[in-house]
């Protein structure tokens, strides 16, 4: 089975539980014209007709201009930096037209993210492609030298000094500024660290008296660049660093009732102490509004496919190596797949490894998980996922 992309909107699933303890109601997707289909779609952008109707030599696009191409006969939409003709896309479009309209002859990138950020409209749109948009000459504010003063040193407020950790510096007009952290108020989230011969533990105190390590996604590349993100309700909280020694082993562990989480890092020489924890890169300390936060894909291996009925099959899928996420049952996840040349997004829902097993029993480590497919012949995505040799 080739690896199917999954992205991960365990971070903002349609299913996840909102602030006020309900449930984000997917909304309506209208039926389309027969003949309108997604295959439909891919169909007629390999027809070799223009779908730009400028004759597809690529122009950079002026906000006034796109404002003029906002009608259903005349539709272009910016999407992040890229203007698209979207007028044959209209009626393919699963959201419906006046849906779409809402976003046509501006730069649409934040009620598109706000609606469907896992679609690929970059592939999606690839031959109404017109050209770049190009931004109003608005002088943009150099950063003053010293940037906020209280992004430089994160060790203010969340670590103690001896763990010097530094975020650091981009170079902007020549002056180093420091990536912007934003401030913290006390109650929001922050972490310590500590450590023994075998074990460097990142204490993270989250104030979610009920967090689950369902709540912990963590991704380790290189045996060095950790990244941790910790779903509190609505906002996450995210622990992104460059570990100064190389780790083996991560693990999660809930410590006490106060919503404090353990990390528990395995050094991978064991007995070197280290000096630093590390320094933090990109996004490290942020606690903002989940859906803010950017998509993750991963390559994920299908592990094994299980016939349940004459076209619905069990999938087990193995995550990368190196994350770890206990993806809640019942929750969504995406699934990217390249078809016919088109990045290709659906949801699917994870379900329980086996319809036999006793959920107290199952397998729950974190790294692999259960979707229940039904396959359809004359899908779009489905008729991809055939087994064959692994990965
Ligand atoms: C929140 C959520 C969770 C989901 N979870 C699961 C899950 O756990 N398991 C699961 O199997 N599916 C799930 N789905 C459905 C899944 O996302 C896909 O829609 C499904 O797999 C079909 O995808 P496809 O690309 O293969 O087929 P599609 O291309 O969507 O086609 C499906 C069928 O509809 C027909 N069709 C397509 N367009 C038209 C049209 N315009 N007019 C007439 N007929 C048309 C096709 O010929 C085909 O027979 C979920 C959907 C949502 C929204
Ligand atoms: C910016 C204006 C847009 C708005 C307001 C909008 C709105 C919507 C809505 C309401 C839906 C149905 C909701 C859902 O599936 O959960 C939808 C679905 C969809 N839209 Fe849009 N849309 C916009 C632009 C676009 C563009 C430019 C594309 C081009 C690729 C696009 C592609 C899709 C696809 C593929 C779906 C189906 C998503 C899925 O099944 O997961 N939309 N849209």
């Amino acid at each position: 089975m080739t690896a199917p992309k999954i992205s991960f909107p365990a971070e903002n699933s349609p299913q996840r539980a909102n602030s006020s303890g309900s449930f984000n109601i997917r909304a309506k997707v209208v039926p389309l014209k027969p003949g309108r289909s997604l295959m439909d779609w891919i169909r007629l952008g390999k027809s070799g007709q223009d779908l730009t109707g400028t004759g597809g030599n690529v122009q950079t696009v002026t906000v006034e201009e796109l404002g003029k191409h906002n009608t259903e006969r005349d539709a272009w939409i910016s999407i992040r930096g890229r203007v698209y003709n979207v007028t044959p896309y209209l009626e393919y479009h699963p959201g419906g037209i006046p849906e779409m309209m809402r976003g046509v002859g501006r730069d649409a990138t934040d009620l598109f993210d706000e609606t469907h950020k896992w679609v690929n409209a970059e592939s999606m749109l690839e031959k109404c492609f017109i050209g770049p948009l190009k931004r109003s000459s608005v002088v943009k504010k150099k950063p003053p030298r010293t940037g906020s003063g209280k992004s430089l040193n994160v060790s203010s407020g969340s670590l103690r000094s001896h763990n010097s950790l530094f975020v650091p510096g981009t170079q902007v007009d020549g002056f180093a500024v420091p990536v912007p952290v934003p401030p913290q108020t006390s109650q929001d989230p922050r972490y310590d660290w500590y450590q023994n011969d075998k074990i460097v533990t990142i204490s993270v105190f989250t104030k979610k008296k009920d967090i689950k390590t369902e709540d912990v996604i963590l991704e380790l590349r290189d045996g060095k660049d950790f990244d941790a993100i910790f779903i509190l309700r609505e906002k996450s909280f995210r622990v992104h660093l460059a570990l100064s020694n190389v780790i083996s082993h991560q693990q999660v562990r809930l410590s006490g009732e106060s919503g404090k989480v353990d990390l528990l890092l395995t050094k991978e020489t064991a007995g070197v102490q280290w000096t630093e924890l590390g320094q933090g890169l990109q996004g490290n300390n942020s606690f903002k509004l989940h859906k803010d936060r950017e998509s993750r894909l991963w390559d994920c291996r299908v592990m094994s496919v299980e016939s349940v009925t004459h076209n619905c099959k069990l999938f087990c899928c193995e995550l990368p190596s190196g994350i770890i996420m206990r993806i809640p049952i019942g929750h969504h996840i995406h699934m990217n797949r390249d078809v016919e040349g088109m990045q290709i997004s659906r949801p699917y829902t994870v379900v329980l490894p086996s319809l036999q097993v006793d959920p107290s029993e199952r397998e729950y480590d974190g790294k692999r998980f259960y979707l229940m497919i039904k396959l359809y012949p004359e899908g779009t995505l489905t008729p991809t996922l055939k087994p064959c040799s692994s990965r």
